[in-house]
């Protein structure tokens, strides 16, 4: 065990070549504490997607640092356990194998992953679709069964890029509430990135707006509303004040 903190990146840039060359990032830093649940928000193709792949070890930044747990990321991939935007489950593995696919490329033996993953089916809202195929399964499904493939990771940082992304709102609001209850279980660390302020107020301890590309942190906004939050919380004074906040930051950083 270290006491560095979840994430921490400092100052960094990434350009993709090409013609023209893509400037994705540029001198972004920013802290994920220890136990916290942290979002990132920001317009689309600022480089959020581009940031939690250097931290998951997938893409090599050409200045600054990233680091899971104290350690750097550049060029370890696996160092935190990572959801990508797109769900990437494997059609020809049925819903318990791909589970278990983040556990078993971490070392855990199969059998174990099964147990663990069997146990957790009910929680994930899967129970009884263990031997469903992927395309057998609804969106809100697949992206249940990436979310939970993602917890059985044995990592102590999880990072979650838009995993509620294609979902309609009320059961999306059903899956933050059920995420919320299962992160305060859990107490690992989380990054999420979302298009959804009120997602990442309702979820968040700390909100990171990001600029637009190439993205850079405009302003880290501390979320200080009561645990745990219910739909209702999102019409109080103080949740109204913290998302002009929000939306005042992601216009300062057009
Ligand atoms: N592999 C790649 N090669 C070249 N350019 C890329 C690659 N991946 C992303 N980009 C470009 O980098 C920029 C940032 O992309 P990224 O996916 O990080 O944005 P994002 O903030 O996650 O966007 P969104 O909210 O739409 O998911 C975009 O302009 C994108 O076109
Ligand atoms: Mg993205």
């Amino acid at each position: 065990m270290t006491d560095a903190p979840a994430i921490e990146v400092d100052g960094v840039s990434l350009t993709y070549p090409g013609r023209p060359a893509v400037a994705a990032l540029e001198g972004t830093s920013l802290t994920v504490e220890r136990g916290a649940f942290v979002s990132l928000v920001g317009p689309s193709g600022c480089g959020k997607s581009t940031l939690l792949k250097v931290l998951a070890g997938l893409a090599r930044p050409d200045a600054g640092t990233a680091r899971v747990g104290g350690q750097d990321t550049t060029g370890s991939a696996g160092l935190a356990a990572y959801m990508p935007q797109r769900d990437l489950l494997l059609p020809w593995r049925r819903s318990l194998g791909n589970a278990v696919l983040g556990a078993e490329l971490a070392g855990v033996p199969v059998a174990t992953a099964r147990t663990q993953a069997r146990a957790l089916l009910e929680r994930f809202g899967l129970d009884g679709f263990e031997r469903a195929w992927p395309a057998e399964l609804s969106g809100g499904m697949r992206q249940r069964l990436a979310l939970l493939r993602t917890f059985l990771t044995p990592r102590d940082v999880l990072l979650l890029d838009e995993p509620f992304g294609a979902l309609d709102a009320l059961t999306r609001r059903e899956m933050q509430e059920w995420l919320q209850e299962v992160w305060r279980e859990d107490g690992r660390s989380v990054l999420l990135v979302t298009h959804d302020i009120e997602e990442a107020l309702v979820l968040s301890d700390a909100i990171y707006v990001m600029s637009a590309r190439p993205g850079r942190i405009v302003r880290r906004i501390e979320v200080d509303l009561p645990r745990p939050r219910g739909a209702l919380d999102t019409t109080s004074t103080r949740f109204g004040a913290l998302k002009a906040q929000v939306i005042e930051a992601l216009s300062a950083g057009r």
